[in-house]
């Protein structure tokens, strides 16, 4: 297939290295891809390459059929705004509604695992966003992108350093992955489409309860690590009390109770499946940001 693929989010971190594995790994033709982002500027040297960038935002929607005109395949996004008040839900159902009035041939959208039941409270917003993906009537390709790797190196610095990690998340396991294993697995689907619709869950190869991954933390860096097992209520008061911002704690609590709910916990081929590779290990992983976490 010749047509074009458009990635909205272009200059976000995965937006970025879904274009740099479209023109690297998969070879397509620079000439064949479009860049949407809010930020032009920041994509010079991917249009001093060929690829075409254009300015969108999908809070101007007026300018977003004109845009997506004469895409083949476009690449959906999700937006950072998790503000809790559906503003990405408005986001988003504003792209997909400009794609499908664009003419563009096929949806891609990156979601989240389980989105229909899972009890991250910004789960709804992805749904509603398949759902209106589906209801396009048009081919589409779902992501549900596993929790990233990336995620962990924000939370291990402080457990690692104080050897506690404060967890209402129970036995539940992860199937955390690396972003750019996601990224190149969106990238190949988006190169070499399936005939019709697919959903693929992108995990890593295997998933891991928060004490397995603070044994493996405490064995990268030297430090004993340990899980501090508590309620949901317990951790909500914890993290008050040591100044996370009231308005996001329901959300940190809600990934404690996706967690334990298995929400994020499923594990599939579906990266090998569209990359020929196994995802990166996580132990590899924090092997290679050790000094992120360890320092
Ligand atoms: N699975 C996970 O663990 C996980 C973790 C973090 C985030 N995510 C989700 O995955 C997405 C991509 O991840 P990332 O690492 O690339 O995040 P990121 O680097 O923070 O990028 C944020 C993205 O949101 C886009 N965006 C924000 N407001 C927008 C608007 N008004 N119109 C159009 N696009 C808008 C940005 O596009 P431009 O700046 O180019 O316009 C950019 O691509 C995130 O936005 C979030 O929905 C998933």
């Amino acid at each position: 297939m010749t047509d074009t693929i458009f990635v909205t989010g272009a200059s976000g971190h995965l937006g970025r290295a879904v274009i740099d594995n479209l023109i690297g790994a998969q070879r397509v033709p620079p000439a064949r891809i479009v860049a949407g982002t809010r930020n032009p500027d920041r994509l010079a040297d991917l249009a001093a390459r060929g690829v075409a960038v254009r300015r969108i935002d999908f809070d101007d929607p007026a300018g977003l059929e004109k845009a997506f005109a004469g895409a083949g395949t476009l690449l959906v996004i999700s937006t950072d705004a998790i503000d809790g008040a559906g503003t990405r839900l408005r986001q988003q159902k504003a792209a997909i509604e400009a794609a499908a009035k664009a003419g563009v041939k096929r949806i891609a959208y990156t979601s989240l695992p389980a989105a229909d039941v899972s009890k991250v409270s910004f789960a709804p917003d992805h749904y509603g966003s398949e759902q209106a993906v589906k209801a396009t009537g048009l081919p589409y390709l779902i992501f549900r992108n596993s929790w990233y790797a990336e995620n962990l190196l924000g939370s291990l610095p402080r457990a690692v350093s104080t050897g506690e990690w404060y967890s209402s998340a129970g036995k539940g396991r992860t199937a955390f992955v690396s972003r750019a294993d996601i990224a190149a697995a969106i990238a190949a689907a988006l190169a070499n489409p399936p005939s019709g619709s697919a959903v693929y869950t992108l995990s890593g190869a295997e998933a891991f309860s928060n004490d397995e991954i603070a044994a493996l933390a405490a064995g990268i860096s030297g430090k004993p690590v340990k899980v501090v097992h508590l309620s949901d209520g317990q951790l909500a008061g914890g993290m008050k009390a040591g100044g996370v911002p009231e308005a996001i704690v329901p959300m940190l609590i809600s990934f404690e109770a996706a967690t334990r709910e298995g929400h994020l916990g499923d594990v599939t081929g579906d990266v090998e499946k569209l990359t020929g590779r196994k995802p990166q290990s996580l132990k590899a992983f924090l092997e290679a940001n050790r000094a992120a976490f360890a320092g």
